[in-house]
């Protein structure tokens, strides 16, 4: 089968398609699926230019979406023809995140999904949602499942609390529906006042331009009434947190996820405190989280919003758009 490799030294003009070995046949438990689509997301970049470095040959890509072409002994759930989704972690099935960090993330730690076909056990999918396409079901992997958790999981969203999303990227516009889904308000933030406009059409109650106010935390603050957002989606990092902290109530709930400022810096620790918040760092989630985020998808018949389609041959290209932060929600790969 075609897939795509990481080529040393790691790097976008050596992201290389080539013939693999062909997926085994599934064994008792496992099924056999033709992939069709990915999304991109900040992890899969830091990989394929060897920030995150891997073996040299490794498949990348963590999301795969596609269809069922063969089926093990003993499955239950699955038949051939069926959609179905990956799951980040393909054995983080459901209670508290696993050992080991990513050494078993497909894509980082195990080869991903930039590649015809996989074979591996039923618990490494999901049905897809209904009526999605491929390439929409191929985002929820990181990015959908990432928002899902932090708001839903963690943050006990419920309608009427504030949300405050950072950028226009996969997980904060899926942040974004999210939040609105649950009824809540939300304050979403962009380095363009295009892309602000495009939030607001997506249900965004207020917007900022970060760029232009970079001290947006007490203008996120103010738009409440002072009273502060109940739960900030923290995207940015230590060049964010600060501000992110000051829009909080007391109380506020932060979903540390991301690291587009950086990985270390200095915190208000005395503003941590004093407002009473909890701080939370969030991987992605699990299988069961991942159940229930499409089950509430199925209910509402939330659609991802995607950017633009790359052929997999192109999956280098695709990367230039994302480094370029031209991007509104999701890239997508066809496969
Ligand atoms: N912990 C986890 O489980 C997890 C899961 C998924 C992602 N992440 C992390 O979350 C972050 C976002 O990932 P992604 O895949 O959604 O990325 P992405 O699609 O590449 O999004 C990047 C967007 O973030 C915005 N941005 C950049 N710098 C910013 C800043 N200083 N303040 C506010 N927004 C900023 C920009 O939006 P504008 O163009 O609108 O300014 C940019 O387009 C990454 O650090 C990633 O590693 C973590």
């Amino acid at each position: 089968m075609k897939a795509i490799q990481i080529h040393h030294p790691a790097g976008l003009d050596n992201l290389k398609l080539g013939d693999v070995a062909d997926a085994a046949a599934p064994g008792p438990g496992q099924i056999m699926v033709r992939l069709r689509a990915s999304s991109l997301n900040f992890h899969d970049y830091a990989v394929v230019i060897g920030m995150i470095p891997t073996p040299e040959l490794r498949i990348p890509m963590s999301d795969g979406a596609g269809e069922v072409v063969a089926v093990g002994e003993g499955v239950t759930g699955y038949k051939v023809g069926d959609a179905v989704v990956t799951t980040f972690f393909p054995e983080w099935l459901d209670g508290r995140p696993p050992e080991g960090g990513f050494t078993r993330v497909p894509g980082d730690g195990i080869d991903g999904y930039a590649c015809e076909y996989v074979t591996a056990a039923t618990t490494s999918f999901t049905h897809a949602p209904k009526g999605y396409t491929h390439a929409e079901a191929a985002t929820l992997t990181c990015a959908g499942l990432t928002a899902w958790r932090a708001l839903a999981v963690e943050g006990g969203m419920k309608a009427g609390d504030t949300v405050l999303v950072q950028g226009t990227g996969g997980v904060s516009i899926f942040a974004l529906q999210f939040a609105k889904m649950s009824g809540a308000t939300v304050i979403a933030t962009s380095s363009s006042n295009e892309k602000l406009e495009r939030l607001k059409a997506l249900g965004a109650d207020h917007v900022i331009n970060y760029k232009e106010n970079p001290g947006w935390g007490p203008m996120a603050l103010e738009m409440t009434g002072g009273q502060g957002v109940d739960h900030v989606v923290e995207v940015g990092g230590p060049g964010t947190l600060d501000q992110s902290m000051m829009a909080c109530r007391i109380g506020g709930h932060v979903s540390l996820i991301g690291v587009l400022t950086g990985m270390q810096g200095p915190v208000m620790t005395a503003l941590l405190m004093h407002r009473n918040l909890k701080i939370q760092g969030i991987t992605v989630g699990s299988r069961q989280q991942q159940l229930d985020m499409i089950a509430a998808i199925n209910a509402t018949g939330m659609k991802p919003v995607l950017d633009q389609h790359f052929p997999l041959a192109h999956l280098g290209d695709a990367f230039r758009h994302q480094e370029s932060g031209r991007h509104f929600g999701k890239i997508v790969v066809d496969i």
